[in-house]
């Protein structure tokens, strides 16, 4: 049977017993405590909490559904024969329709007279209750005597495996039952009983409802008797499609690329874009292995064009939005370039590290946006004191000192970067800012060559809307300093220096001229900021980063407003544009 199949016969079935075919919700959720939909269940969660009325918007109580999921938890797991990041999941639904004992018939007549499983391949299992929620014994009894399920064939399992937590913070939750063919779960039967609030505690739900999910991959496997899921026809070609194209590698390797390269098209589909933070971090770990592993593995192929044609081909009829390939091969392409450019730039970085600590990582991650796992991949040795766990808590500590920062400023909501002079929300601003940020390197350099060395930095904040340089001098400037230093700095840009940086110890790094920011202490080696040639270098700066890898890229400064603050210190608004 062909996958298109199972999927209408699994519609249609429903559809003869009273349901509405809604069509899958994007990847993308309404709710904002869940990257990714996970299940089929997440787009009808108000008809479960009687927040919506189903009557009203698809005109049943019941809904069946052929739901995208994307699920990361398991992304170590990819590769083997089952786990997938990107599957779809068929289901049927009920808000306050029909209970139990139709979910439970329905699914057996479906496996059994519709898919042709033999009864005896056929095992289940119900929920053997816990304190506050009692032992499923409707459900056993249902298997058993009507159905007919001999008793050892009834599993009686507990929370770990026979019921079902809500998507996301809160939601409808309940015991499952589950039906197994050959030991093999593929039918996870939810009664959402209770609703589950935020601090784990249960609540009745006034409307009881049915919410199932049988992964359907799975059963593709089942029903085309195929070793694993990449044999079936869902995945076929794609497979071929890359052995041809890439040489030889190993399974594990070709299946890796087949699952990344279908979940990040499908997701890109949905509008998600490449970036450091949530989805769009997720995304862009998916994208960054497919290239990592185009390095890695000498593939010179574009497998992602390649596969963008194979997915639309295949999946275009049940989602028309892989059909966007243009649009879909843009956002790679940009991201591939993008790569690239990192790559070269963490690449050096990386050769001035012997040994690469927990927090070199987390700096490397933040500079050149080359995450962990390319480094497991391209630099093993160096890392070999440290794992992932290590690269987390950085990650964690980072993230804790830019939410403190973050509630202060901007009242809760996300920064991608908060170094206490820099700050930044999303990629562009994160751009920008980091432009500013080499710029302040110049203007600092420019502000000694025309006002004389007793010129300090003081101080500098620096967001997308606006830059400030603050730093000693008593004096208002003239307006023909002004210029000056304006036209000492955007000579510098225009000459595209490089800029790059080395380790040192503190008392060399004085020794070279680096100027250092007097209010801030610095640790025994220190990280000097070079811009222009190491020889004769227009700038030396201590300094953490990060910053552009050649001025070129800082656009044209222009000095805004000048202004005193405080004795012996003046400010300079400026941009960058
Ligand atoms: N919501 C249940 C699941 O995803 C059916 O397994």
């Amino acid at each position: 049977m062909k996958s298109e199949e199972i999927r209408k016969k699994f519609l249609e079935f429903f559809k003869e017993k009273g349901h509405a075919i809604v069509p899958s919700s994007s990847l993308v959720p309404d709710d904002p405590s869940v990257l990714f939909t996970t299940a089929g269940m997440q787009q009808f969660k108000p008809y479960y909490t009687g927040k919506a009325d189903p009557i009203k918007d698809f005109g049943s109580k019941n809904a069946t559904s052929v739901q995208k999921c994307v699920r990361t938890s398991d992304i170590d797991e990819v590769g083997d024969a089952t786990h997938l990041t990107f599957f779809e999941m068929l289901g049927n639904f009920s808000f306050g329709g029909y209970w139990k004992k139709e979910a439970i018939h329905w699914g057996y007549e479906f496996i059994v007279e519709i898919l042709g499983i033999n009864p005896d391949r056929i095992t289940v299992s119900i929920f053997e209750g816990e304190k506050g929620v009692p032992e499923d014994k409707e459900s056993f009894e249902i298997w058993h005597k009507e159905i007919g399920i001999p008793v050892d064939k009834i599993k009686k399992a507990g929370r770990k495996d026979n019921f079902w937590g809500p998507t996301g913070n809160e939601g409808p939750c309940g015991p499952t039952t589950e039906i197994y063919v050959d030991g093999v779960e593929v039918w996870n039967i939810v009664f959402n009983e209770y609703y589950q609030k935020s601090d784990k505690s249960l609540e009745k739900l006034k409307v009881q409802g049915i919410d199932t999910g049988m992964g359907f991959e799975r059963l593709t496997v089942m029903l085309q008797g195929v070793p694993d899921v990449y044999e079936t026809d869902l995945f076929h070609s794609l497979i071929s499609k890359i052995r041809e194209s890439s040489g030889s590698l190993e399974t594990k390797v070709v299946r890796i690329l087949a699952d990344h390269l279908r979940a990040s098209i499908f997701i890109i589909a949905d509008g998600v874009r490449p970036l450091n933070k949530e989805a769009g971090y997720v995304l862009r770990r998916l994208l960054r292995r497919i290239l990592v592993y185009g390095i890695k593995y000498d593939i010179h192929a574009d497998l992602f064009t390649l596969a963008v044609e194979e997915i639309s081909d295949k999946f275009g009829k049940s989602y028309p939005e892989v059909k966007n390939t243009k649009e879909i091969l843009n956002v790679w392409l940009e991201e591939k370039s993008k790569f690239e450019k990192a790559l070269a730039n963490g690449l050096k970085e990386i050769e001035n590290y012997k040994e690469i600590t927990a927090k070199d990582a987390f700096y490397i991650y933040e500079t050149f946006g080359l995450p962990f796992e390319l480094l497991e991949e391209l630099v093993p040795a160096k890392i070999k004191n440290i794992n992932k766990a290590d690269f987390d808590d950085e990650f964690k500590k980072h993230q804790e000192i830019s939410r403190a920062g973050v509630e202060k400023k901007f009242g809760g909501h996300g920064l991608l970067m908060d170094t206490g002079e820099l700050k930044a929300g999303s990629e562009e601003e994160m751009d920008k800012v980091v432009r500013l940020h080499t710029t302040t390197h110049l203007l600092q350099k420019a502000l000694r060559d025309v006002l004389g060395p007793e010129v300090h930095q003081m101080g500098s904040d620096i967001n997308a809307e606006r830059a400030r340089f603050d730093f000693s001098f008593s004096r208002k400037l003239t307006e023909e300093e002004l210029a000056k230093i304006g036209g000492i700095v955007n000579e510098a840009i225009e000459k595209d220096l490089p800029v790059y940086f080395k380790e040192m110890p503190q008392e060399q790094a004085k020794m070279a001229g680096a100027l250092a920011f007097f209010k801030q202490k610095y640790p025994e080696i220190v990280r000097v900021y070079f811009i222009g040639d190491e020889k004769h270098p227009f700038s030396v700066e201590f300094c953490g980063g990060p910053h552009v890898d050649n001025t070129l890229k800082i656009g044209k400064f222009k000095i805004l407003k000048q202004e005193a603050v405080g004795a012996g210190a003046r400010r300079i608004k400026y941009t960058v544009e």
